[in-house]
């Protein structure tokens, strides 16, 4: 893919400075099988793809023993041709044209996800955000989803969209630092849908991508 690779490549001995910059060799790798086996691990150490839904990894592990190559396809979806979403109420909507990166720095670290309507950078208002992401709890706090984000945005960028808006829980701080490292503005205090539970309060924050 095209914004793998950028983040390696000094030709001269690491140090810890080195290690810093270039994110232990983090870089974006479209879902594929060389990389299942590591991705397969991870869910089986509880961990979930979905921020959300906590049973998503136990899910997708069915999903993985019963047809591989199917479940590989369904990660790259930009014509939004996979199954329907259901939301934590049971509703179930129309999926987005969408994809997932994986990120990879030697071994599975966590994955980033974009979902868009061709053509505008509106959303539907039951779709919290173009981008999501989740890093493994034993790969945290090393920059690898600041990164992830900083090498996906010059894609999106390439896709037409002027600007992506991503969506937070008030107390997650992790993740609005994620996005104000990469140039993301609050843009407002919202109640999420009823879909999302009553009374959930959460934070929604842009990225410009055009030049100002
Ligand atoms: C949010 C998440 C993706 C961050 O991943 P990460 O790779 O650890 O993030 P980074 O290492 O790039 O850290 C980004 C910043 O957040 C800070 N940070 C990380 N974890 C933190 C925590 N638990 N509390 C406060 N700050 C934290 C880091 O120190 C860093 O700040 P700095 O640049 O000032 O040092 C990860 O915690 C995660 O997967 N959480 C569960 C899923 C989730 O919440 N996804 C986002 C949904 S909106």
């Amino acid at each position: 893919m095209s914004g793998a690779g950028t983040c390696h490549g000094h030709g001269h001995a690491r140090n810890s400075l080195d290690a810093a910059r270039d994110n232990w060799g983090m870089r974006l790798v479209r879902p594929g099988v060389e990389y299942l086996a590591s991705y397969r691990a991870a869910l089986e150490h509880a961990w979930s793809p979905n921020t959300t839904d906590s049973a998503a990894g136990r899910v997708e592990l069915e999903r993985i023993d019963a047809d591989p190559v199917a479940f590989l396809a369904a990660q790259d979806d930009p014509e939004g041709s996979g199954e329907p979403i259901t939301l934590p109420d049971g509703s179930v909507v129309r999926r987005l044209p969408g994809y997932r990166r994986w990120i990879w720095d030697g071994d599975f670290g966590g994955m980033i996800s974009l979902r868009w309507q061709p053509g505008t950078a509106a959303l539907p208002p039951h779709v919290l955000g173009h981008v999501g992401y989740a890093v493994v709890p034993w790969k945290r706090r090393r920059g690898l989803a600041t990164a992830a984000l900083r090498e996906l945005l010059p894609e999106i960028r390439g896709l037409g969209l002027p600007y992506v808006d991503l969506t937070t829980d008030v107390d997650n701080l992790a993740s609005q630092k994620v996005i104000t490292a990469n140039g993301g503005v609050l843009v407002e205090r919202f109640t999420m849908p009823a879909a999302y539970g009553p009374d959930s309060p959460a934070l929604r924050w842009r990225i410009e991508l055009v030049d100002q």
